[in-house]
């Protein structure tokens, strides 16, 4: 029997990726593109690791969040499982926090700018690209302060690959789902109020904060989604949006029966703003 004459005797004693798999984007990622160190000890970095699509987590207006293992055939002991959230072009997205977002935000070169302006299909790629930049760059940050991020595995091109928040390959429940005590419910605002200190002690308001963008873990709280991270000063919508942040958390406790008042949580975060 040769190679030639039967295709699946070749595909067996060789490795190569399949369908839905391709190598690990690792090896030939640049330093500036990954995470920050010390790396986590689950951290896949091997050169024949390959990555394989297991599902979509969510599909969402701008971007999609799919499921990633990320391992080493035959070696059980390096396997992790990824979270990756591709950006979408301008084509299917309305892009709506835009504006008010990237006020300020300087292009890389005047190739970008002008594609960006045209709406080229380039230009669409460099917006989605532009986008998860600023969520690696966030994600980043933030993890650095210890705040309750997902660790960034990632930068590659319009995708982050991120550590994978849950159990398994079953995704944490966001906030908004979770039902609780009233003594489980102060834990859980007490946490979010720690991460928007976090993010206060920092300069920065996330953005978009909600209970959709909450997860719980075991019983800890991690906040997602960060492409549009505020810079409360430098920004001139920045206290408004601050504001809005507390305002949601605030609002969806209160509807849980925890009465919590946003303007004091604002000048909770103010004192560490500015304190
Ligand atoms: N690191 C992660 N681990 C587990 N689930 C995630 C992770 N990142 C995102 N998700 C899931 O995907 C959903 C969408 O991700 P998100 O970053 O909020 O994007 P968007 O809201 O812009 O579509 C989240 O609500 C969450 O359920
Ligand atoms: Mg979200």
């Amino acid at each position: 029997m040769t190679f030639r004459d039967d295709p699946l005797v070749f595909s067996f004693s060789t490795i190569e990726p399949g369908d839905g798999q391709r190598w690990s984007t690792w090896p030939a990622t640049t330093p500036s593109e990954r995470g920050p160190r010390p790396w986590p000890a689950w951290l896949v970095t091997s050169a024949g690791a390959i990555d394989t699509e297991l599902g979509v987590v969510k599909g969402g207006k701008e971007a999609d969040v799919f499921l990633i293992e990320r391992a080493v055939p035959d070696d059980p002991t390096q396997s992790t499982i990824l979270a990756a959230k591709r950006y979408r072009g301008a084509e299917t997205s309305d892009f709506h926090r835009s504006s008010q977002y990237v006020e300020g935000r300087k292009m890389r070169n005047t190739r970008d700018s002008r594609a960006l302006a045209k709406k080229t299909s380039y230009g669409r790629s460099v917006a989605s690209a532009q986008w998860a930049y600023a969520e690696f760059v966030a994600l980043s940050a933030l993890y650095e302060r210890g705040v309750a991020v997902p660790y960034p595995v990632q930068l590659h091109g319009t995708e982050v690959l991120m550590e994978f928040i849950g159990t398994g390959m079953s995704a944490a429940p966001r906030l908004a789902q979770i039902r609780g005590t009233d003594d489980e419910l102060a834990d859980l605002f007490e946490q979010v109020v720690e991460i928007m200190r976090g993010f206060a002690r920092a300069g920065y308001a996330h953005g978009d904060l909600s209970p959709y963008n909450l997860l719980v873990h075991e019983g800890r709280v991690v906040v997602i989604d960060l492409p549009q991270l505020v810079d409360v000063v430098g920004n001139p919508a920045g206290m408004t949006l601050l504001e809005r942040d507390c305002l949601n958390v605030c609002t969806w406790f209160t509807r849980r029966g925890l009465e919590r008042d946003p303007g004091e949580l604002l000048g909770d975060l103010v004192v560490e703003l500015f304190g």
